[in-house]
């Protein structure tokens, strides 16, 4: 199996450091490395974010580890030469339609979440968001309506072939977790969520085993918030899965403790931190590594079969914490490679 490691820029590569170093201390036989630059430190070495290289490597692994992209050296550049577009260039050529972020409060983090503690404690949820499609992508533009004001207008829409691919991904998600499977969607207002209310239903079909429940998406911000426990797995368009998953990820304490995946429909992924590139405390060595490393752990679950070495990574990130580690953005005065040795320690005690 061959691991496509994109470092990046700002605190990219502090934080993939210390990802490597917790790969290493599981002991799993048979994966390669190959690393590459992307981003800023792309764009310094060869005047390209995403050097035809890097992309050759990304299409060649089995699964990429990604840090962050964001030099502000690169601010003044043009669009298709800032270091942003190095990720959304992958995302395209790689076809990685289905966003996966988890929303988990260790316990030991309850007090740095924005919900109170006993309501924050209950979360344990994944978002489905699927990626390729939706406003984002459709016709845009700006025109002058017949008594010369200015409208701009963005196209919403959805084939159906786009909504089960999706929809596969929130049930076998779900299948993997709790069983419990909540399309969210506008269908009382929306057509195109009206086909993708329809195109889930005809899905669940093949997946008798998951209880499957329909939300609004106004109601699904409230619940978030109000109950947030009674979520397993949410599947939603890219729009709607944009705006939940930054409200859900507010419970978990900081930014620095969040992972993500974004898979093709063969399983191949790229897996990164939803943090950037964090330009602010880059090269200090104060750059919680948590997300990165959880990150790496979802790697091996999604992408290469390794659900074993997954948990053992997440119970030892869990492990670390509850023995007390704490980077500065949790409030404690740990480094960048302290919270890495913290975790290898808990992997070594766990055995
Ligand atoms: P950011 O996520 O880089 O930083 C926001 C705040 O959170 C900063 O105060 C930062 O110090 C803190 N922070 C972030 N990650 C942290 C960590 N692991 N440990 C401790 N503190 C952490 O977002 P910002 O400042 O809006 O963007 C900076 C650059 O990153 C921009 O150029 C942006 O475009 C880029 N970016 C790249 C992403 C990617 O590579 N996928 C995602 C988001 C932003
Ligand atoms: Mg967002």
């Amino acid at each position: 199996m061959l691991i496509a490691l994109l470092p990046g820029d700002g605190i990219g590569p502090e934080v993939i450091t210390q990802a490597k170093r917790v790969l290493d201390a599981v002991g799993l036989d048979g994966l390669i490395y190959e690393e590459a630059p992307v981003g800023g430190a792309a764009y310094k070495a060869s005047g390209h974010p995403l050097p035809s290289e890097t992309l050759d490597l990304a299409k060649r692994a089995d699964a990429i580890l990604f840090g962050a992209v964001g030099d502000p050296d690169c601010d003044a550049l043009e669009r298709h030469l800032r270091p942003e577009q190095a990720i959304l260039g992958l995302r395209k050529e790689l076809e990685l339609f289905a966003n996966l972020r988890p929303a988990t409060l260790f316990p030991e983090l309850a007090g740095a979440s924005a919900l109170r503690p006993e309501i924050a404690t209950q979360i344990d949820l994944m978002i489905v968001r699927e990626l390729n499609g939706d406003v984002y992508f459709g016709e845009k533009g700006m025109r002058k309506t017949a008594d010369g004001k200015r409208e701009g207008y963005d196209i919403m829409s959805y084939n159906e072939d786009e909504v089960r691919r999706i929809a596969h991904v929130g049930f076998k998600t779900a299948m993997a977790r709790d069983q419990r499977l909540c399309s969210v969607d506008k269908a009382n207002v929306l057509e195109t969520s009206q086909l993708w209310r329809d195109v889930v239903i005809e899905v669940a079909s093949e997946y008798p085993d998951i209880q499957l429940s329909h939300m609004y998406v106004d109601n699904c911000a409230m619940q978030l918030v109000r109950n947030p426990g009674q979520f397993d797995v949410i599947v939603t368009g890219n729009l709607f899965g944009d705006i939940l998953s930054d409200q859900a990820s507010m419970c978990a304490g900081s930014i620095g403790m969040l992972p993500s995946a974004s898979l093709d429909s063969g399983g191949k992924g790229l897996y990164e931190p939803i943090h950037g590139s964090a330009p602010d405390i880059a090269g200090q060595g104060k750059a919680n590594p948590l997300a990165t490393i959880l990150s790496a752990a979802m790697m091996l679950r999604y992408s290469l079969s390794m659900a074993e070495a997954a948990d053992q990574i997440e119970a030892a990130v869990a492990s670390a914490l509850a023995a007390g580690a704490r980077s500065a953005d949790l409030g404690g005065t740990m480094s960048t490679s302290d919270m890495g040795d913290a975790v290898i320690a808990a992997l070594a005690s766990a055995g």
